[in-house]
């Protein structure tokens, strides 16, 4: 691996268990789990071997960079590469399920626990039993599930609720923030021996500014993907358009260039994709991040996209900051990014 570029596809077979957990809804993608992971930067070499030396262990990991860097494929990666990689992999982004629901999706409960559980449920640390456990914005969580969440991965054991008795849990656990960590800690959203315990082996991605010289290999990576994908000839991006690539600071790191391409690829009707399909005002949107600029004649639904996407990326993609810009509630402002299809 160490003198080539870091290219990275696997599948997982179609007949394993694989939950994700997304947008608050469970979506089942047994069927593929395809995780493409490009850089040639050192530091991109470095998180790979990096991704290798800890999928072995079952020890916790964090993984911290801005939005829009490759934690969840950094997460999906160090499934596959572990042991447990046959076994199911189980997301759960925890902004996205509601805070009083939180422990019961988390632990299961038994029969009777509450009014209204008619029948016994398990949560996803028996779904993810002897696979891994993938906690997305980690800082999300309540402060008081965290504390319980340490004891679990302290103990390897957990109760349902109204449980008795102490089940086991062989889980693999996995987190992500995209938070300031130190501000996160400081403002008690993370709570510093839940952290201590998963940063013993924390994996940082840097934003994508600081490693431009994976941008080309980026760029040709999902020019070749989405051409596949709308089934078109493969393009090339004319020199001057690579070089606005070059220049642009990426704030929406690998998903913003991802989205870039694939929107020049659908909208060019030439192989040779010229800065014309390269949003103009880009650089100014993101410029002044506290103002939207719209062009007259954009539909409704263009504009509300538009406006929550620039929300989302002016809140460091923080759903809850971004669905009170936006005087939505989280699940509404859930509800519009499946409508639009806006992941994660
Ligand atoms: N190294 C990489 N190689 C190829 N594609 C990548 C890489 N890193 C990220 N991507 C792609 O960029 C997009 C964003 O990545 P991902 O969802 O992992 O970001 P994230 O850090 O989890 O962001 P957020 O904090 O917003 O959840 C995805 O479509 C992902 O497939
Ligand atoms: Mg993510």
């Amino acid at each position: 691996m160490a003198h080539r570029s870091v290219a990275e596809q696997a599948e997982i077979a179609e007949d394993q268990p694989i939950v994700v957990q997304k947008g608050g809804t469970q979506e089942d993608v047994s069927k593929r789990l395809q995780v493409d992971f490009i850089g040639n930067s050192p530091v991109m070499r470095e998180i790979y071997s990096m991704i290798h030396l800890v999928a072995d262990s079952s020890t916790p990991v964090l993984i911290t960079g801005e939005s829009g860097t490759g934690k969840d494929v950094v997460a999906r990666l160090i499934h596959m590469k572990s042991p447990r990689s046959d076994l199911p992999f189980i997301a759960i982004n925890c902004a996205a399920v509601p805070k009083d629901v939180f422990e019961n999706e988390l632990f299961g409960h038994e029969h009777g626990a509450f009014t209204g559980a008619i029948s016994k449920k398990s949560g996803y640390l028996e779904m993810a039993d002897r696979g891994t456990l993938f906690l997305d914005e980690l800082a999300e969580m309540e402060t008081e599930t965290q504390a319980k969440l340490l004891r679990v991965i302290e103990t390897k054991a957990f109760r349902r609720l109204g449980g008795k008795s102490e089940m086991s849990a062989d889980v693999r656990m996995l987190a992500a923030t995209n938070k300031d960590v130190a501000r996160a800690l400081k403002a008690g959203e993370l709570r510093r021996d839940l952290y201590y315990r998963f940063s013993v082996i924390e994996i940082y991605l840097p934003p994508l500014r600081e490693r431009k010289e994976d941008v080309p290999l980026l760029v040709d990576h999902f020019l070749k993907h989405f051409c596949h994908k709308h089934k078109k000839t493969l393009k090339r991006f004319s020199a001057e358009a690579m070089k606005w690539f070059l220049n642009y600071d990426w704030p929406g790191n690998i998903r913003e260039l991802r989205n870039l391409v694939e929107r020049a690829v659908i909208l060019s009707s030439t192989d040779l994709l010229s800065q014309d399909y390269l949003p103009a005002s880009a650089a100014q949107i993101h410029q002044d991040s506290s103002s939207i600029s719209i062009p007259i004649g954009t539909s409704l639904d263009a504009a509300e996209k538009t406006i929550i996407l620039q929300t989302l990326s002016a809140s460091d993609n923080n759903k809850s900051k971004a669905a009170f810009l936006l005087g939505l509630s989280r699940k509404a402002l859930y509800n519009k990014l499946k409508r639009y299809g806006i992941k994660d």
